[in-house]
């Protein structure tokens, strides 16, 4: 028998045709001479009824049915009574009366439910994968993350792009991570990487010639594991030749949009926003803001460099900051238990605490409010914070980077808690014209903000360029893709010139010799006529989980890595033979650090 249409697809359009079915048993409902079996597929979930008068032995199948049982069966689909219409099945106003029946599978009980929003751990869930994907939901977010890549392929194939694959075993990449390492046999105690990114692979494509690349590339990360990150994700990944940074995002505005509308069926409104880091930074205190609510961060330091309340004054007199977010009828909402909280949780920011102060409808209350008898002052900072009586202001008071980390926290934080976020929204912003360098306080030097290739803004190329000047003052041609307060993706225009890739390692610590072992081949390539160029890589993984409105990029992938970086399913990753590694020419010191149980 071959099938003729998905269950999950038959609909009232289909009453008096004859259907042939295949799928999975979801439910059995034994009623003594009448079965009624739920039968699943991708596409949905669909009643067959099983009776003596459709067929004895269509009876008799449906009688040896369990659950996950595979099965085909054919029948003729019929209006189901009114008073058994099931307004939440897509298939509820019709069931299938079975004439023929046929076990195409048996199978054990489940270890868990095949049913959305089951109640079990995420490790067996992701042990027994193939089963947790049949659930309603995961086949919906599998189905949504094909759609998105249909769509991105339309995109760039009517644009004009090539899909090219760049290696990957190849030699590191630069991304910030560390690398996933590939030992060669041929070459003992060699190794390829895996990449980050195709970030160098792409370059040198421009300078091939292909003038527009993209790919949705396999990248691979080996860094601490968080809800949006996964050690192997996808890239789509796009660079062109012959652009500044506006056609690029343009470009990237046009790909958005065609996705939301193919895989969401939502028309977004272009452009989107344009934000330079610097406010970002100075609004929200972070470069990934979450632009659907205010309650935004207010600089109080003019204000405050005077006041009888040292914490703040002497932040300031010290060149830091002091920073207040205003909690809209937040005086009632949080005890003073609920600020302690808060103020030990930011502790792991640096802030060295949080002072706060209630808005009364003629001053202030709290263990501070002496240190404001000023009505004046009282006043600036309402002004400024637009505080109103019964709000909760909440001050932090340190380097920019110290109040930055701890505002924007408290500010999403609270945002959640007191449901200020409108969640059917998706709100796209670019965040442009960052920093060159950043300054990475656990390595204690400058690092690339985006990556070692990023431009720096034209009127800055001098910072590089000139001997005595501080390149660390150089802005950037990058930009970055926010969605709802998440990095989506990010970019820049490059440097396409060996004097100023040069420049920029140094100012990144590298000596000449070393960037030429490290990147001799991709500097030498810049001496042969190389285009000016651009790109950028969108998270598919992110993209993907964001429009499915789930919390862990997991549930997007099919078969991922849980926060162990293992995959549980086939319990990658194992030891391997003796034999293995002696043909890699690998000892392992102390096989005991490979125990699981201490990680
Ligand atoms: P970047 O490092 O910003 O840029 O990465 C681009 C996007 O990839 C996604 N991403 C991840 N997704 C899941 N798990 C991870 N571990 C992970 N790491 C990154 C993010 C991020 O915005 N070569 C440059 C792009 C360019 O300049 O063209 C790059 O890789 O959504
Ligand atoms: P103290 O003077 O240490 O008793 O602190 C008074 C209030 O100021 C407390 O609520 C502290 O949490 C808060 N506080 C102390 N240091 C800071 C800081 N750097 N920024 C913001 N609040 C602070």
């Amino acid at each position: 028998m071959k099938r003729t249409t998905y269950a999950g697809l038959v609909n009232e359009d289909f009453i008096g045709q004859e259907v042939v079915l295949k799928g999975w048993v979801q439910k059995r409902r034994d009623l003594g001479g009448l079965i009624f079996i739920d039968l699943r597929d991708r596409e949905g979930i669909l009643q067959l009824v099983f009776s003596e008068e459709f067929s004895p032995d269509a009876l008799a199948v449906a009688d040896k049915l369990r659950g996950e049982y595979v099965v085909e069966a054919k029948g003729k689909v019929v209006a189901r009574k009114d008073d058994e219409i099931n307004e939440k099945m897509k298939t509820g106003k019709v069931e299938v009366d079975i004439t023929e029946a046929k076990i195409l599978a048996t199978a054990k009980t489940p270890p868990f439910y095949i049913q959305d929003n089951v109640d079990v751990s995420e490790e067996l869930k992701l042990k027994y994968r193939y089963l947790d994907l049949r659930r309603p939901e995961m086949q919906k977010n599998i189905i949504l993350r094909s759609k998105v890549i249909q769509s991105v392929h339309k995109f760039f194939n009517q644009r004009g792009f090539l899909d090219i694959e760049t290696p990957t075993l190849t030699k590191s990449t630069p991304e910030g991570a560390r690398d996933y390492l590939v030992p060669s046999r041929v070459y003992p105690g060699s190794f390829y990487a895996l990449p980050q990114s195709p970030q160098q692979f792409k370059q040198l494509l421009m300078g091939a010639g292909f003038d527009k690349y993209y790919q949705l590339a396999r990248c691979y990360r080996d860094e601490d594991l968080r809800g949006d990150r996964q050690p192997e994700f996808t890239q789509i990944d796009m660079e062109m030749s012959f652009v500044d940074q506006h056609e690029i995002m343009d470009e990237t505005e046009g790909l958005i949009a065609q996705v939301m509308k193919d895989a969401m069926g939502i028309d977004v409104k272009l452009p989107f926003k344009r934000m330079d880091w610097d406010e970002s930074m100075a609004r929200f205190g972070t470069d990934q803001p979450d632009v659907r609510f205010g309650m935004e961060l207010k600089d109080l330091s003019d204000i405050m460099k005077d006041v009888d309340f040292k914490v703040f004054s002497s932040a300031v007199k010290n060149g830091g900051q002091v920073k207040a977010i205003a909690v809209p009828g937040g005086a009632d909402k949080y005890s003073r238990k609920d600020i302690d909280e808060f103020t030990s949780y930011v502790e792991r920011f640096g802030a060295k605490g949080l002072a706060w102060l209630k808005v009364t409808d003629d001053s202030f209350s709290g263990p501070i409010a002496k240190f404001f008898k000023d009505a004046d002052i009282r006043q600036k900072i309402l002004d400024k914070t637009e505080g109103k009586p019964g709000d909760l202001l909440l001050f932090a008071a340190d380097n920019s980077r110290v109040v930055a980390q701890t505002l924007s926290y408290l500010r999403v934080t609270i945002a959640k808690q007191q449901n200020m976020i409108d969640e059917s929204k998706f709100a796209f912003l670019w965040i442009v014209n960052w920093p060159l360098f950043e300054w990475d306080v656990d390595l204690k030097r400058y690092v690339a903000a985006h990556h070692p290739f990023t431009m720096p803004n034209e009127n800055d190329v001098h910072y590089l360029m000139n001997d005595g000047e501080d390149p660390h003052k150089a802005y950037a041609q990058s930009y970055d893709i926010i969605l709802n307060g998440l990095e989506l993706g990010g970019g820049s225009i490059r440097i396409h010139t060996r004097a100023l890739q040069e420049k920029m390692f140094e100012a990144l610590g590298l000596t000449l010799e070393r960037a030429k072992a490290q990147f001799g081949y991709f500097l030498n390539a810049l001496d042969y006529g190389f285009p000016p160029h651009g790109g950028l890589a969108i998270g598919l993984d992110r993209f993907v989980r964001l429009l499915a409105d789930r919390e862990n990029i997991r549930d997007v992938i099919a078969f991922p890595k849980n926060s162990k970086a293992v995959e549980p399913l086939t319990n990658a990753p194992q030891p391997v033979s003796t034999k293995q590694l002696d043909d890699l020419g690998i000892f392992v010191s102390d096989p005991t650090r490979n125990s699981r149980d201490e990680k």
